[in-house]
């Protein structure tokens, strides 16, 4: 991105916003911004958990805030943005849309409610999240948005029906985004892991909760540490996809290059397992 001439890079010493940044990904998000002299307001539906991850940032030697904020509700969505900029005393210039939960189940099994539920956070948190701050964006004149999706917008796995869709809406959003406010001088990149080391299963509601704890904390490709800075990385960099790890790298490419063939290997997995 240029500014004024000079070329900037949207994750070194942003004024951002960070959702759900009590746990996991968005902790690590407001940790590797304050390491690149950023400024940033912390918010979670956890009130005590943005408070926790304030103070580590503050142990950084930077400024955060924590601000209350359910993404399901845009009032309070559109009420953190106008928040973070009398907070922060700066336009926001980086918006992380990462609040999420994790929802499993059989297709038939999941209620209107549950439905409802992980639409009302995994999608219109974020849907809410660009409504909010892409026009101040535009007034500013540049701006930057990283949504957080998951492997799951394009793998399609079994028994994750809703979580899936929640995702894919998130990618399609970004997609899209990044094409039509390129022009607007606004940089968006979406990240789309596999497995991560955080609570989401504990938070959660998913079938089999301990052996997909272990799988998570034992079987993953890498930490929330290392995907924030990746993709902290790859937005400065302009590229609208971060899929972190070797194992979604490499269902991406499958899903991409032989569509048919991935979906016979899904089906036939399954079965398999089952
Ligand atoms: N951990 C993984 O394996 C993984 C993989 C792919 C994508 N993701 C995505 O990463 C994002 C972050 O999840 P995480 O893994 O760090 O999980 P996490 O449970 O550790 O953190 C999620 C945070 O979001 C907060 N939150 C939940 N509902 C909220 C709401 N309505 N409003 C505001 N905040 C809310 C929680 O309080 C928590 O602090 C999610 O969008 C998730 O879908 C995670």
């Amino acid at each position: 991105m240029k500014l004024f001439g000079k070329k900037v890079k949207p994750s070194q010493k942003a004024f951002a916003v960070v959702t759900g940044a009590g746990s996991g990904i968005g902790r690590s998000f407001a940790l590797e911004l304050a390491k690149r002299g950023g400024t940033i307001v912390c918010s979670d539906i956890n009130l005590d958990a943005a408070k926790e991850t304030v103070a580590l940032v503050e142990a950084l030697g930077a400024k955060a805030f924590a601000v209350q904020c359910d993404v399901a509700k845009e009032e309070q969505v559109n009420q953190l943005a106008e928040q973070a900029e009398q907070l922060m005393q700066s336009a926001v210039t980086l918006v992380i849309n990462n609040a999420g939960i994790g929802l499993g189940g059989k297709f038939d099994e999941m209620s209107s409610e549950d439905w409802k539920w992980c639409m009302d956070i995994n999608l219109w948190g974020v849907i809410y999240g660009c409504r909010a701050f892409v026009p101040k964006f535009k007034q500013l004149g540049h701006g930057a948005i990283i949504n957080v999706a998951s492997a799951a917008s394009f793998t399609a796995a079994p028994e994750m029906t809703v979580y899936n869709v929640s995702k894919a809406g998130v990618r399609a959003l970004s997609e899209t985004l990044s094409a039509e406010l390129r022009k607007s001088n606004i940089k968006v990149n979406v990240l789309c892991p596999t497995l991560v080391p955080t609570n989401i299963i504990k938070n959660g509601k998913v079938p089999h909760k301990g052996l997909l704890d272990y799988a998570l904390t034992n079987l993953a490709f890498t930490t929330s540490d290392k995907v924030a800075k990746l993709t902290l990385d790859r937005l400065d960099k302009g590229e609208l996809y971060t899929i972190p790890q070797i194992d979604a790298k490499l269902f991406w490419l499958m899903k991409r290059t032989a569509p048919n063939l991935y979906a016979k290997f899904l089906g036939t997995s399954y079965r398999l397992m089952k």
